[in-house]
This record gives structure tokens, sequence and C-alpha cells, in this order.
């Protein structure tokens, strides 16, 4: 009988998603068609450790926040042997740049050329750089994943990879920041703005600068990189027409809700003659649209497509242990792909 792969993983970020992916790891154990054991944490501004300390061959981690790519670089020479049998993988979960996806774009690309997979709930990789990230993994043989980028544990890009062969996703729209829409949501009912965002950053959901979710650029990123993988475009989250909810006042939202109607910052994307043309907008939305139902941090996204109709997808319950399994799932999809041949044996 086969066993299953033994990963080595090597954390690039080791905040809340990270952790939690951790502990889901522990928790999910023998459910899991794979092993895992944590090789090296990299991160921003705490230093670096390895399993028995940090080698005197390896070279010291920044501790300013700036590029760790000569470390996962060294890193993936030092576990040579685990990447060229396919069982080294990064685990990116650096915080979102807004500039220029930077370093997290860095450290996927020091990684997939060291020989190791890369699972990452970052939206700034395939929000800057999908397709040049996806033609390196294609390269050098290895995964580039990200399914916790978008909409946590939601199987949003393994849906239309997976199960939907040929369909072309001509356009979306959905609520795909689950911090805005839970200010909208608590502003209806009468909790003040900053305490609603106070809420999603102690619950660990708000981004490290939660001006990135209230100003629309987290539901921007996501737009540019769910565009770039399932339309095929090539933007970035600048490119993406951006509103957020700083303004909303909690008269508005109520005044919104008298008419039947609901404020909700919807994330969008079509073609205009050909082109992909993506937006984050607040718009009042009629109560009985599915994205006016979403309470909270549910998300939903409604896919366009061009031979099924409308598929929709409804998050009810968001939040890290969702995210968390995301990597989690990733790292099971990289697990059903190494050939059994190739797996060591026990004896019936
Ligand atoms: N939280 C969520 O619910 C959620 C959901 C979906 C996706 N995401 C995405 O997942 C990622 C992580 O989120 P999080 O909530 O875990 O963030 P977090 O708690 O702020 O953790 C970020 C981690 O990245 C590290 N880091 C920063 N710069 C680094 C660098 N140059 N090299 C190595 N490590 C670096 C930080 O280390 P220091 O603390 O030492 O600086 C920290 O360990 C973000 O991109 C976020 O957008 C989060």
């Amino acid at each position: 009988l086969p066993l299953t792969p033994t990963f080595d993983l090597i954390f690039v970020g080791f905040g809340n998603v990270a952790r939690r992916a951790a502990r889901l790891l522990e928790e999910m154990g023998p459910r899991l068609p794979f092993t895992a054991r944590t090789v090296a944490i990299v991160t921003g501004h705490h230093g670096a450790t390895c399993e028995n300390g940090w080698p005197a061959t390896l070279p010291p981690p920044a501790t300013d926040g700036s590029s760790n790519a000569h470390v996962v670089a060294a890193l993936a020479e030092h576990h040579r042997a685990a990447a060229d049998e396919g069982r080294l993988i990064c685990v990116e979960t650096t915080v979102l740049d807004i500039r220029a996806g930077e370093p997290a774009i860095s450290h996927v690309r020091a990684a997939l050329s060291g020989g190791a997979h890369v699972v990452t709930a970052n939206k700034g990789p395939a929000a800057f750089a999908y397709a040049d990230l996806a033609a390196l993994a294609l390269s050098v043989e290895r995964q580039f994943l990200f399914e916790g980028a978008v909409m946590d544990g939601i199987p949003i890009f393994n849906l239309v990879r997976e199960t939907l062969p040929g369909v072309r996703i001509e356009s979306f729209r959905g609520v795909i920041n689950s911090t805005t829409n839970h200010i909208l949501t608590m502003l209806e009912r009468g909790v003040t703005f900053d305490v609603a965002l106070r809420e999603m950053q102690e619950a660990g959901i708000a981004e490290a600068d939660p001006m990135l979710d209230v100003e629309g650029w987290d539901a921007a990123a996501k737009t540019a990189a769910l565009m770039n993988v399932l339309m095929d475009a090539r933007v970035t989250p600048h490119e993406i027409t951006r509103e957020g909810v700083r303004h909303v006042s909690a008269k508005e939202t109520r005044a919104a809700r008298d008419h039947n109607q609901r404020l909700r910052l919807v994330a969008s994307a079509g073609r205009s003659r050909g082109t992909p043309i993506g937006r984050v907008q607040l718009e009042k939305l009629p109560a009985d649209d599915i994205l006016a139902r979403l309470d909270g941090q549910q998300n939903a996204l409604v896919l366009g497509t061009d031979l099924l109709g409308d598929i929709a997808i409804v998050q009810r319950h968001g939040g890290l242990t969702q995210t968390a399994f995301a990597i989690v799932s990733d790292l099971a999809k990289i697990a059903r792909q190494v050939p059994l041949s190739t797996l060591p044996h026990r004896t019936p």
C-alpha cells in the first residue's frame, strides 16, 4: 500500500493565517492525504527559525519587512533533496502590498525557481503577476496555488479549474470583502464605523493595514486576481475602478433599508469590446438580490458563464479557519498529484 507523501513546509510569514493553518494541519492530521512537517519559518520583523536552529550557512533574514527572497532561495537549496522529490512547499502568507504585490511575488518566484511548490493566501501574486508566475510554475513543473486569496475557504478557483472544463467565465459580481460587509451591516444596526472595524481587527480578519479594506483596495486586488485567473486578463488592482466605504453613514444605510434596498460594496467584472473591465463600487441593491442578503462577514460570488448561465457560490461562515483550510486544501491538491509509484510502500 502506498503511504501518503510527507511535505516539508517553509512558512514565509507566520501571522494569523499561517498560525491557524499550522494548527489546522495538526487537528486534521489523519484525515489528510499527506503528512507535513515545518522545516523553517521566516517572518518580516521577528527573524527566522529552522527545526534545529538557523544554520550558519544560511543568510540572515531581513528584519525590516523587506524582501526575504534571498532567504527563500537559500532555504530551497538547503532542502534540495525534498525539492527534487517535489516534497518542498513554500507557504507564503506575508501582508498584502498594494503598490506592486511585493515582496510576496519575489518570494513566490524564489521558491518556484528553487524547486518548491507554492501555496499562498496573499492576493498580491495573482493580482499583479499571475501570468508570469503561472508560466514559471509550469516551466519548473511545480504548483502555484492560491485558493485562500479570495473568499477564504470557498473553492472558487478550484471550482472553475477542476469542475468547469472549457466553460468561459464572461463576467462576475460579488461581495468579496468581509470587513466592509461587516461594517455596512453593523452601520444598519446602529453600531459605529470604528467599533465595527475594530471587531474585524480583533478577529484577525481585517488586513494588517485596515485602510486596504476600507478604501476598497483588498476587493480591487481580489477582483484583479479573479479576472487574471478566470477571465485570462492581464490587469493589476490599479486598473480596477475603485470605491471604498469610509464615507458611508449609518443614515445612508438605514435610508436604503427603508426603501427595501441594501448598500453593498460590489466587485464586478465583464468585457467591453473584448477587453476585461473590473470595478469595486457601492451599490444600492434590491433586498432580494443574492448579494443584498449577505450579512456580516458573509461573501458571495456570481459567475456569468457562456454555457451554464449564472453560477452563485455563497460563503456563510468566513474567517481564519476557512482561510487556513484553503491552504490545507491546496496542500492536498499537491499531494493528489504525487505519482503513487514514487511514494514509499508498506506491506498490506
Ligand atoms: N486574515 C484573513 O482572514 C485573511 C483571509 C484571506 C487572505 N488573507 C491574506 O493572507 C495574508 C496573511 O494574512 P494574516 O492575517 O496572517 O497577516 P498578519 O497576521 O499580518 O501576518 C503577516 C505575516 O507576514 C510576515 N511578513 C511581513 N513581511 C515579511 C517579509 N518581508 N518576509 C517574511 N515575512 C514577512 C509578518 O512578520 P512580522 O510580524 O514579523 O512582520 C507576519 O508574520 C495576507 O496577504 C492577507 O491578505 C488573510
